[in-house]
């Protein structure tokens, strides 16, 4: 079902520095930030050859990745992303599974202008999963 791994998720304190860390010290093309205000979130998106890495920082103070930065002050690997064909087929099958998708269970439009749900980490190896239909 799942196929390819779309990107990485770095939580950071100082999503600039971050940012330069990846393009002078690791020599990586990154994107411009684009603030998601629907997600609480504010990215950066360094371009690899065969994935990406997504940098985020919170926007606002309902933002949920606000806790996860407070216990990990330093940042931290917050999520995998993997991609889907079909978001809503997907979600079906793993409800039926038994799996526990977040919110309220419709995809949302995600950072890239396409659907996507997240998965508890409970139930995937203690890793919280983007799914993204691709
Ligand atoms: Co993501």
């Amino acid at each position: 079902m799942i196929g390819k791994l779309n990107h990485v998720a770095i939580v950071v304190p100082d999503l600039d520095r971050a940012a330069l860390l990846y393009r002078d010290t690791l020599g990586a093309t990154v994107s411009a930030p684009v603030d998601l205000p629907d997600h609480g979130v504010t990215t950066i998106f360094v371009i690899l050859s065969n994935t990406k890495i997504e940098l985020l920082r919170p926007l606002g103070v309902e933002s949920p990745i606000a806790k996860f930065l407070a216990a990990n002050p330093a940042g931290g690997m917050h999520h995998l992303c993997y991609e889907v064909p079909d978001i809503v087929a997907a979600r079906d099958r793993l409800r039926q599974d038994g799996a526990r998708v977040l919110g309220d269970g419709e995809p949302r439009i995600g950072a890239h202008g396409k659907p996507v749900l997240f998965l508890h980490p409970k139930d995937f190896c203690g890793t919280l999963i983007e799914l993204e239909q691709a």
